[in-house]
């Protein structure tokens, strides 16, 4: 019995991952300019994978890539409500193994 259980939760945990993970506080206007701004390009990360200092960081880095691609940069309100939206529910250590290094200041 144990076994199925065990086989069930196996099969249904990757899915549930995958499809949609939910966001915190999905009704916040911050969440719903990352859900429509930031979900273009790749899926979205869930806001605890980074800490405030590296989602801070990511953003920057976003709006770059944004210009580079000819895709409209947020408004510096959007990203205003972006970002305290994503450091609110972020995490207080890291999780997602991201270069330290990397956050370095363009020359
Ligand atoms: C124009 C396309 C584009 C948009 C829009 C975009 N991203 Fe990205 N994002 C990328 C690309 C390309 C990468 C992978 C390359 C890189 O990390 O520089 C990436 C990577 C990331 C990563 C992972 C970095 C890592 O170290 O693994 C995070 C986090 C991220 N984006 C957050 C965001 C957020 C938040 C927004 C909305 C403000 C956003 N992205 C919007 C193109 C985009």
């Amino acid at each position: 019995m144990g076994r199925a259980l065990i086989g069930v939760a196996l099969l249904v945990l990757p899915l549930v991952a995958a499809c949609s993970t939910p966001l915190p506080d999905p009704q916040s206007a911050g969440a719903q300019i990352y859900q429509v701004r930031c979900a273009g390009c790749h899926p979205l990360y869930a806001p605890r994978l980074l800490t405030a200092a590296m989602w801070q960081v990511q953003v920057d880095r976003m709006q770059r890539e944004m210009l580079r691609r000819a895709v409209n940069p947020l408004t510096e309100q959007e990203q205003y409500l972006v970002l305290s939206y994503l450091k609110a529910h972020a995490a207080e250590t890291p999780e997602l193994g991201a270069p330290a290094s990397s956050a370095s200041p363009a020359p």
